[in-house]
C-alpha cells in the first residue's frame, strides 16, 4: 500500500535538506544531488556546508540555527524568493544526550526539546501555509526507533522523538486531502558523529551512506513510515505492540545485563 505519491523523478526536485552538516543528512544530501536534485543545506556549521554544497552539483549553504524563530522565517523567505516553490523537506536536524534519573539535567532536556521538537515546529510554521497553497510538496520527519516506547536513559530523546511520530500521523492526516505528502523517518543505530559518544554496543549498527539510500527508497515507494535497519525495526516493532505487562518485562529483560541498554540510546 502506498501512503504518499511516490518520489520517482529527483531530476530538479527542490530540496531543503535541515541538519545536512553532518552524519545522515550530509550523506542524503550527496546521494539526491547524484539523484539530480536542487537543494538548500540547512544546519548550524555554515563552514561544513559551504564545503558540501562546494563538492556537489547543485547545492546552496543556507545556514541556520532551528531553535531561532527568526532565523527560520528568513531562511525559508530566501529559499522561496530564490525557488518560488518547494517540492521536499526533510527535517533531520537533531541532538541526543542520554539521560537517566539519576542524571536528570533540565538544561540538556530543554535543549533536546528545543532542537529536536521545537525547531521542527518552527520550520512547519514556515512551510505549511506555502505547501497548502501549492496543493503540493512532501515533508519528511526524521524521528527514532527510540521514539516508539518508554526506555530507560531515554529521558529526553525519546519523548522528543515520540512526539515528531504522533506529529507527522497527525500532519499525514491532514495534508493527504490537500495532496501534500508525510514520512516519518525511524532509524535504528547510525554510524554518525551522534552516535559515535556512546560506549555501548549498538546492534545492526548501519552506515549513514545506507540509511541516506533506505530513505530514497522509503520516498520513492511512497512510505508513511520509513524504518532501517529491517533486522532491528522488526523486533522493536513487535515490542511497540506489547500490552504494558509483556513490554515492561521484556525492555527489562533485554537489558538486565547491560549499564547502559542496548536499545534508544542513540
Ligand atoms: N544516528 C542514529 O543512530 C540515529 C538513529 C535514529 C534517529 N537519528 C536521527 O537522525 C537525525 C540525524 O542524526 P545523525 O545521526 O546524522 O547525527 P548528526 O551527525 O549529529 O547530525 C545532526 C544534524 O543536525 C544538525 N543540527 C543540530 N542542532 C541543530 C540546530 N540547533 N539547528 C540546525 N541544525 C542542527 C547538525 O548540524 P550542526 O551541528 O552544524 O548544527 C547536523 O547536521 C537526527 O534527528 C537524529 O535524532 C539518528
Amino acid at each position: 500500500m502506498s501512503f504518499n505519491s511516490k518520489l520517482t523523478q529527483w531530476q530538479n526536485k527542490r530540496v531543503w535538506l535541515v541538519g545536512a552538516s553532518t552524519g545522515i543528512g550530509e550523506a542524503l544530501a550527496r546521494q539526491l544531488d547524484q539523484l539530480g536534485c536542487r537543494q538548500m543545506l540547512s544546519a548550524r556549521s555554515a563552514d561544513k556546508l559551504a564545503t558540501l554544497a562546494g563538492e556537489l552539483k547543485n547545492a546552496t549553504a543556507l545556514p541556520l540555527d532551528i531553535t531561532q524563530l527568526g532565523a527560520v522565517k528568513t531562511a525559508f523567505d530566501h529559499l522561496i524568493n530564490a525557488w518560488g516553490g518547494i517540492d521536499l523537506i526533510v527535517l533531520m536536524a537533531g541532538t541526543y544526550s542520554e539521560m537517566s534519573v539519576e542524571g536528570f539535567d533540565i538544561d540538556k532536556v530543554c535543549q533536546q526539546i528545543d532542537v529536536n521538537l521545537n525547531g521542527t515546529m518552527y520550520v512547519l510554521g514556515n512551510v505549511l501555509p506555502k505547501l497548502l497553497e501549492q496543493k503540493s510538496g512532501h515533508l519528511a520527519i526524521v524521528s527514532s526507533v527510540a521514539g516508539y516506547r518508554g526506555l530507560p536513559n531515554s529521558l529526553a530523546y525519546g519523548p522528543t522523538k515520540a512526539a515528531l511520530i504522533n506529529l507527522a500521523e497527525a500532519l499525514h492526516l491532514e495534508l493527504k486531502p490537500h495532496n501534500v505528502g508525510v514520512s516519518v523517518i525511524n532509524p535504528g543505530f547510525v554510524d554518525t558523529p551522534l552516535t559515535r559518544k556512546n560506549t555501548f554496543p549498538m546492534p545492526f549498527l548501519i552506515t549513514a551512506e545506507k540509511a541516506a539510500q533506505e530513505i530514497i527508497v522509503g520516498l520513492e515507494k511512497g512510505e508513511f513510515e520509513i524504518h532501517f535497519p529491517k533486522a532491528f525495526t522488526r523486533t522493536l516493532r513487535t515490542l511497540r505492540i506489547l500490552p504494558y505487562s509483556l513490554y515492561f518485562a521484556a525492555v527489562r529483560k533485554i537489558t538486565a545485563n547491560t549499564k547502559k541498554p542496548e536499545l534508544g540510546n542513540e
